[in-house]
């Protein structure tokens, strides 16, 4: 091991003891960069209202608060470097719930899905591309998970298409879809909306963000087939969108049998 690596890897332990403790809400911001992790204390607010950018943790850390009384696990669909796995699996620790939480990704990034993204135009991004998100790996996530003794978590590396039946029997009160394309939320929404419990929230983190139009088509599509509504919800001047599931399905609906 290099000897930078040797220290951060120091400095994760040390921290982590000092804060493990703490409420998420008042790690300080300086431990999101040390992590990697989205933090309250570092959420840079928007002046104008706008749904582009990446994940807001107020945002998915106030409508995991909304579940928390829902049976069920939490999932996360793209982790990436596990910036928002990692905080949430803190939240779900903190507030002594017996939730697990999965973190599903490929760790290798995107595969040629890709390219329908691309000829669906949107702004440029330059993570757009065929191994775009590819700068990670499974045992670079599970090392900080290791650290912060987060061991409610999961991580199930794989192409969704496949990795997602591996846990067919679960049940989820919160799932975080972060991955950007058409195909992947298609997967998704398809295969985990019948799986969450009465009340449980499906967040949609790239709808209406201008690189990524396969997001919007894949839930347009979705809202269109099964009756559900989008809802918008805005903290810090990031608007996100989330399904929930009808509670009353919950005793009559597909639920009881999701590959009905
Ligand atoms: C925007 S990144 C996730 C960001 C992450 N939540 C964070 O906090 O930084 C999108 C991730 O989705 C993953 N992904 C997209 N489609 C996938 C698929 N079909 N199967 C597995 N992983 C997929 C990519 O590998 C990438 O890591």
């Amino acid at each position: 091991m290099s000897a930078r690596r040797l220290l951060k890897e120091l400095a994760w332990k040390a921290t982590a003891a000092s804060l493990k403790t703490r409420n998420i809400l008042d790690w300080p911001a300086w431990a999101a960069n040390l992590f990697e992790i989205k933090l309250p204390s570092n959420t840079i607010v928007n002046e104008k209202t706008s749904s582009s950018g990446g994940a807001n943790i107020n945002v998915i850390l106030d409508l995991m608060n909304e579940c928390k009384s829902i049976p069920g696990d939490i999932a996360e669909c793209g982790v990436y470097r596990g910036s928002t796995l990692i905080s949430m699996a803190l939240y779900v620790q903190q507030i002594g719930s017996e939730k697990k939480v999965f973190g599903f990704d490929s760790f290798q990034g995107f595969d040629d899905h890709v390219e329908s993204d691309l000829n669906l135009g949107g702004q440029f991004d330059q993570q757009k591309r065929r191994g775009g998100f590819g700068n990670t790996s499974r045992s670079f996530v599970q090392k900080r998970l290791d650290i912060l003794d987060l061991n409610h978590v999961e991580l199930v590396s794989g192409f969704f298409e496949k990795s997602l039946e591996k846990f067919s029997e679960r049940q989820y009160s919160f799932v975080h879809l972060d991955c950007d394309i058409y195909e992947s939320y298609h997967t998704c929404l398809n295969y985990l909306y019948p799986r969450l419990s009465g009340g449980g929230i499906m967040l949609l983190d790239e709808y209406d963000d201008p690189p990524w139009p396969g997001c919007n088509l894949a839930v347009d599509e979705f809202l269109t087939e099964h009756s559900v509504d989008l809802h918008p919800i805005v903290r810090d001047g990031h608007r996100k969108f989330y399904l929930r599931r009808d509670a009353w399905r919950e005793v009559s609906g597909p639920q009881a049998n999701p590959d009905a």
